[in-house]
């Protein structure tokens, strides 16, 4: 049985006639830019993580940029990011003109580890202004913790709350515990756009006003432009869009967390395979099911033998890349980051997988140990 590493087709084919019904809203509205569409997902998004202010920005990376703008972040600051995140994290403190300094993860868990401040502290120096913790993968950083240390040290927060779309810290949502928090909605998130979107979430007002005219041309009022902005807007179509499948999120976030459920009791204690784990008051909503393995290429092409997709998330850290040369890291540098790069395996988890798809992975991976 072929399982593909993602597919949307089950997904969409249940909501169909409403995505269709959405476009057609959309375009028989003759308003595609900045309108009642983008408003209403900015009250139903803001609603679902329970916080004040919601501004639909134009992707996830935009929204990181925009929120470090918004906050005062630029030439000369630091930022703290995790060492074993998607570029993105790294790249907007970049765009800012800002450094991104790097913090070693958990090796379980794959998050900043707030049980380990040494190594927050280590990073931090006089220049340090922002962190952005990211809920990596789908699983609640202790953000009790981390808002303590950075409040008590005069330290913005940004959650990158890319991956964990309904995720809690204690009963609170990612997205809502930061001083700006970004998101994006890439069609492959747990809630996706069919194209890039994204939004930024506060409780702040000011926050919020600053990236609504940062997103906009730097302008409150049509052709008056107030500051240097950009165009890093949210689309009409992509909300409407967006609204739909938010209705689905929460049954969809069911169904990925019973195919996690699946994998754990089916692959646990085999062979040399280190499951997820999820620390207490997190929960995890399984963007990616990522397990670990010395043996990954080989699984890879077991997996690949038998028509079933695995990815890679990711297999170069930040530190590493081309692009952050100048920032001087080696080899060495992280090796905690180095080591997940070198084990980390993504299996397919995606609403809509049938059981007989799920048992199908488990019995080729049981079959591989
Ligand atoms: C953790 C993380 N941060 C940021 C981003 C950037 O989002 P986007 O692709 O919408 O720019 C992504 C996904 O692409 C991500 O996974």
């Amino acid at each position: 049985m072929k399982v593909p590493f993602l597919s949307f087709n089950r997904m969409h084919a249940a909501i169909r006639n409403d995505l269709v019904e959405a476009t057609a809203r959309v375009i028989d509205s003759g308003w595609f830019i900045n309108g009642r569409e983008v408003e209403a997902f900015e009250d139903a998004w803001a609603k679902y993580l329970a916080v004040e202010h919601s501004v639909g920005v134009s992707n996830g990376l935009d929204g990181l940029e925009l929120s470090l703008r918004a906050l005062g972040i630029g030439a000369g600051d630091e930022v703290l990011v995790p060492s074993n995140t998607y570029i993105a994290t790294a790249l907007a403190a970049t765009h800012v003109g800002a450094k991104p300094v790097f913090v070693e993860p958990n090796m379980e868990t794959s998050l900043l580890d707030l049980d380990r401040l040494d190594l927050l502290e280590s990073a931090r120096t006089e220049k340090t202004r922002a962190i952005i913790p990211v809920h990596l993968y789908g699983q609640a950083v202790n953000m009790e913790r981390l808002m303590e240390w950075a409040n008590n040290r005069g330290i913005w927060v940004i959650e990158d709350n890319a991956q964990a779309h309904g995720a809690e810290w204690n009963g609170k949502r990612t997205g809502s515990w930061g001083h700006a928090n970004a998101t994006s909605f890439y069609p492959g998130k747990n809630l996706g756009a069919l194209g890039d979107a994204g939004a930024v979430s506060t409780n702040d007002p000011d926050i919020s006003d600053a990236i609504r005219r940062l997103r906009n041309y730097g302008s409150d009022v049509k052709y008056y432009n107030r500051e240097v902005g950009f165009n890093k807007r949210l689309d009409e179509m992509q909300a409407a869009l967006l609204r739909v499948k938010l209705a689905l999120l929460p049954q969809w976030t069911q169904e990925r967390q019973k195919i996690a459920q699946h994998y754990h009791s089916e692959l646990h204690e085999i062979g040399d395979l280190f499951l997820p784990q999820t620390a207490e008051g997190a929960t995890h909503v399984y963007h990616q099911f990522v397990v670990r393995t010395r043996h990954r290429a080989a699984l890879m092409k077991h997996l690949a033998d038998r028509g079933i997709g695995s990815l890679i998330h990711y297999p170069v850290p930040p530190h590493l890349q081309e692009c952050y040369v100048e920032l001087g890291h080696r080899k060495g540098d992280f090796p905690i980051a180095e080591q997940l790069a070198e084990e980390v395996v993504s299996l397919p988890i995606w609403p809509g997988m049938t059981g007989a798809e799920v048992q199908a992975v488990t019995k080729a991976i049981r079959e591989f140990f």
